[in-house]
């Protein structure tokens, strides 16, 4: 098991680098529904979460300015000495996984491939359906990645921009949220898909309105659920997973602007107690 020394001038304590944490960033605070899939299925990991909340949204912004804000997210996480990364972001994921792989040794990983996968499984009809923000849909990272390992499936892919703000207004159940729904999603019941990938943090707080509209006969693959699989297998085969052992996974939440308005959303996302939230600058 590979070590870290702690200091150099205190006694030589090593620490296995499997007690560190895991770095999680994303735009806001959706990706704490990927937290949240961490902690129930690795609860004796550490997690150090960043939501870059001053500049949130990055569904709408360049690939250009995406990437060099997840550069900067992963270097603060980094900072955190943490012994692997989970972009759990989509947009971040679509545009600058790649870039941000080039730049660190740890592991990191992204949310397309484990949604793909599963996706993937899922389909019996071959005719799958992605919703995301207009950057994730534009990229056409999951459109390739599933053509890729399927080139014979059919795809109906639509951006879903006015998702995010209503799930941050918790209009989880709201007429309105299900008539923009509908509107999104009439396309992809044309199509006749049998599996919809919730390519975005946010949308699985949506599931079940999605699920009044689709039926229970359409798939719905959640991002978050598939990632920390995806995790959890990553780290046993780097030898990173923690032994279980009495310790009971903490979780530090970050952000890099901190309103009234984040800790009961993050609650919500967290789907519990929260603790405190640390605002850092990062570099612009
Ligand atoms: N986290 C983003 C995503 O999963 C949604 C919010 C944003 O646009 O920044 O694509």
């Amino acid at each position: 098991m590979s070590t870290l020394s702690e200091s150099s001038t205190a006694p030589t304590v090593t620490t296995p680098v499997s007690e560190r944490p895991i770095g999680v960033f994303d735009s806001g605070v959706g990706g704490l529904t990927v937290v949240s899939a961490i902690q129930r299925l690795l609860p004796h990991e550490d997690i150090v979460y960043l939501g870059d909340t001053a500049r949130v949204p990055y569904g709408n912004k360049s690939p250009e300015t995406i990437i060099r804000y997840a550069q900067q997210d992963v270097q603060f996480l980094q900072s955190q000495n943490i012994k692997a990364a989970v972009v759990a972001c989509n947009t971040a994921t679509a545009h600058a996984l790649e870039a941000v792989r080039q730049s660190y040794a740890f592991p990191i990983l992204g949310v397309v491939e484990p949604g793909v996968e599963a996706a993937l499984a899922a389909t019996v009809n071959g005719r799958i359906g992605i919703i995301g923000t207009t950057g994730t849909i534009q990229s056409g990272a999951y459109q390739k990645a599933l053509l890729t390992r399927r080139p014979d499936l059919q795809l109906t892919a639509q951006a879903t921009p006015l998702l995010v703000s209503l799930v941050e207004e918790d209009w989880l159940t709201h007429a309105a949220t299900h008539l923009i729904l509908a509107e999104y999603l009439a396309p992809l019941q044309a199509a006749r898909i049998d599996t919809l990938v919730l390519a975005c943090t946010h949308y699985p707080l949506l599931k079940g309105i999605i699920r009044s509209i689709l039926g229970d006969e359409v798939k719905l693959v959640d991002s978050a659920e598939n990632m920390a699989l995806a995790l959890q297998s990553r780290l046993k085969q780097d030898s990173l997973l923690r032994e279980g052992g009495q310790h009971a996974g903490r979780t530090r939440i970050h952000v890099s602007d901190l309103s009234p308005h984040f800790a009961p959303l993050a609650k919500r996302f967290l789907g519990g107690r929260v603790g405190a939230i640390d605002r850092v600058r990062l570099e612009s």
